[in-house]
């Protein structure tokens, strides 16, 4: 689990053009969705390309705590027994989400209307995070938390004995809160109401509809108001997930950092409550070409060709920012040696993620030579062209903050280490190895 090893520094130096094809892992919210449902359903679902980062480990070891029976059939194929909506069991022992916000969360959320109790814990990334966005809306439906100051890990949630419907309206754009609240709701007799003003990820939405529940979605003035019908039989399916269009974010960025690259980024999700990225790149210049566009496990994918050259800084528009909300770190790097300002606004959900992505971004970046500026909600970076780089930056157990750092060192013009590699672990294993064969230049440091 991440967190727990010795700390793994590496540097990132200048390279060559990149050129090849990027085959990025499988999505992490899917991949943890799909334990999840599978868990829940009745009778077998069948997973390939699940993402087999120690998040989604962490997940499937949980779902197994909770009587399913998850087993690994091959590489990224797993099937899992559920034990069907209402059947969990108690778990014997703590369960250890490691560095996964989705895991606690969604797991909390499914188990809050059922008669047992779990105490739930994670890394020092993972206990820092804030719970009460979840525990409170589980308390509706009758669940009870213990949690540390702050609603912290570790913390037991005891599920309700009687649980009721809620309507409730998210008070952060956040689909692991819409998806908590959703997933509780499976188990409470009756409609629960969940309303978003702003869109999030809605994976959870298309993947409840595919396992058999009886979801809506309605778009109102008010927001997206999404109505489930409680205690249906989910039954097992075949879940063919999507390469993750967030771990797609750093070797497409790669390609527009580094000089002659290109690269072949095939089968990325582009689901419209994520793809916000590529749409500012777009905007900034980028040559992205979005090759076979087709549906595949009810996902919207397509192949990317992204090509180097140069790119301008742009104001990103806050109603974008919950399609591209892991992105920003990276986005903050391109922006780095992109011609004059980008300007990040409605971005403060960045400072509860796996670390305060903005200060982890705006002190490596500083420390290598590039002028930005913050408040609680905006990031603006000052393009330079060239970086200088020359610096060792903190990841603070963040692997979107590690792998941004070390694709600015290919770029820039002295290395940049990180202090820590171990986090990748999480959502992209084998990132370091992906990208020295499209060209980067990585060397691990000593401890
Ligand atoms: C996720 C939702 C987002 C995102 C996270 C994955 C999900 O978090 O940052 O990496 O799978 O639902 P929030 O819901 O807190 O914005």
């Amino acid at each position: 689990m991440s967190g727990h090893g010795s700390p793994r520094p590496m540097t990132s130096r200048k390279c060559g053009p990149l050129n090849g094809e990027a085959h990025v892992p499988g999505d992490k919210s899917i991949s943890h969705r799909s334990m999840i449902l599978g868990a829940l359903s009745v009778g077998e679902t069948h997973v390939t390309g699940l993402l087999e980062g120690s998040d989604v480990l962490d997940t499937a070891k949980a779902m197994q705590a909770f009587g399913a029976t998850v087993e690994r059939q091959g590489e990224g194929e797993w099937t899992i027994q559920g034990v069907g909506v209402g059947g969990f069991a108690e778990p014997e022992q703590v369960i250890d989400c490691g560095n996964a916000g989705t895991g606690v969360r969604l797991i909390m959320g499914a188990m809050a209307t059922s008669p047992i109790t779990a105490t739930f814990t994670g890394d020092a990334s993972l206990r820092s995070r804030p719970m009460g966005r979840i525990t409170d809306p589980l308390a509706l439906f009758g669940a009870e938390s213990h949690g540390r100051s702050g609603g912290r890990l570790p913390l037991t949630l005891v599920g309700a004995c009687d649980p009721v419907p809620v309507v409730y309206t998210t008070p952060v754009p956040s689909a692991q809160v819409k998806s908590a609240v959703l997933l509780a709701a499976l188990n409470a007799p009756g409609e629960t109401v969940v309303i978003e003003k702003e869109a999030t990820r809605d994976h959870t939405e298309r993947m409840l509809a595919g396992f058999g529940a009886k979801i809506t979605t309605e778009v109102t003035d008010e927001g997206r108001v999404i109505t489930l019908k409680g205690q249906p039989e989910l039954t097992g399916q075949t879940i063919v997930v999507p390469r993750d269009p967030s771990s797609a974010a750093f070797p497409v960025v790669a390609a527009l950092l580094v000089e002659g690259s290109e690269v072949l980024v095939p089968n990325i999700g582009q689901n419209p409550t994520r793809n916000g990225l590529f749409t500012t790149l777009v905007e900034m210049g980028a040559d992205i070409t979005f090759e076979n566009e087709r549906i595949e496990g009810g996902e919207p994918v397509a192949d990317l060709r992204v090509k180097y050259g140069p790119l301008k800084g742009i104001e990103v528009p806050p109603a974008r920012a919950a399609s591209m909300i892991d992105e920003y770190p990276i986005l903050s790097v391109l922006a780095a040696t992109a011609e004059g300002t980008t300007v990040m606004r409605g971005v403060k959900e960045l400072r509860v993620k796996e670390s305060d992505r903005i200060d982890a971004m705006a002190r490596g970046l500083e420390a290598c030579g590039v002028s930005i500026e913050e408040d609680v909600d905006t990031f603006i970076v000052h393009g330079m062209g060239k970086v200088p780089g020359g610096a060792v930056c903190k990841t603070h157990l963040d692997h979107r903050i590690a792998m941004s750092f070390m694709c600015l060192g290919m770029a820039s013009e002295k290395p940049v280490g990180i202090d820590d590699a171990g986090a990748i672990e999480t959502s992209f294993p084998d990132f370091l190895p992906l990208m020295e064969r499209l060209g980067a230049s990585f060397r691990k440091d000593n401890a």
